[in-house]
């Protein structure tokens, strides 16, 4: 799909990968960059309109949708991680966060988008995935949850936006370098190389966009033997407690 021209929405475009990913549509041609935010900031550049936006939240979807009638390209990139292992996690709280966030947000928002991306002719749904919808780091156990079910949802809505002309795309990571990973120890890529492959997936019409060696390091992993790439995260994670 052609990006020169085109009516992006970007969640949580404010920041990270959504800041990377809203520059890098508007050096592509986008005509008009909707940067959804909890907290929108006024911008000199008139391509860029803020829009307040807690996709957590129903009625601030059901705003944005009223308000973003002409969008071509929607996408879901906010996103949260508590860093929680499945038993180590002291309560359901960064859990639920991660659903509500990661699955439930970018659920409400295809919903209130679709009839309007069919309206505009079929456009495109990316949906900002992770290495962790196709396997489950043990010391991100819940936040794999909540990028698998999102996973669940970018297949399932490709499926059915098909006949409207949508493409969905699944959008796949490792570590990216953002506030997101302040913490973690590990080679990381730049938002800006990530977004700027994502951009090269929509252009080629990509079902999916491997954005990071690490993804394709995975895949190529996963593509082989499953079990044999748990027993690898079962030593690691087996090592890590010693
Ligand atoms: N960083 C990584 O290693 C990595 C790897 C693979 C995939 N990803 C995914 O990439 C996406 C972007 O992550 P990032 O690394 O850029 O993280 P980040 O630097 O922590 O930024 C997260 C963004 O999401 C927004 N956000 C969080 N909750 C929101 C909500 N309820 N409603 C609207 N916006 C919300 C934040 O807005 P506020 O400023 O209001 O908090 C911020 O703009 C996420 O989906 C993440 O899961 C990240």
């Amino acid at each position: 799909m052609e990006i020169k021209d085109s009516i992006v929405l970007v969640t949580g475009g404010n920041r990270g990968l959504g800041k990377a990913l809203v520059e890098a549509f508007l050096a592509a041609g986008a005509r008009k960059v909707y940067v959804g935010s909890r907290t929108p900031i006024e911008s000199a550049d008139p391509r860029l309109h803020p829009i307040k936006l807690d996709i957590t939240n129903e009625q601030e979807v059901a705003a944005a949708a009223q308000a973003c009638q002409d969008v071509t390209i929607l996408v879901n990139n906010a996103g949260v991680a508590s860093f929680a292992s499945y038993a180590g996690a002291s309560s359901l709280h960064g859990a639920r966060q991660e659903m509500e966030t990661n699955y439930f947000g970018p659920l409400a928002m295809a919903q209130a988008f679709a009839p309007i991306l069919k309206k505009n002719g079929g456009g495109a749904l990316v949906n900002m995935l992770s290495v962790l919808s196709w396997f489950t780091s043990p010391s991100l156990g819940s936040y794999s949850g909540s990028k698998y079910a999102a996973l669940s949802l970018t297949e399932g809505i490709r499926v059915e936006l098909r006949a409207q002309g949508t493409r969905v795309i699944g959008a796949f990571a490792g570590y990216i370098d953002t506030d997101m990973t302040t913490k973690i120890n590990a080679p990381k890529a730049s938002p800006v190389d990530v977004a700027a492959n994502i951009i090269e997936g929509i252009r080629n019409d990509s079902e999916e966009v491997l954005s990071d060696q690490s993804s394709h390091r995975v895949r190529a992993a996963l593509d082989g033997s499953r079990k044999a790439f748990y027993q690898n995260i079962q030593q690691e994670w087996d090592n890590a407690q010693h």
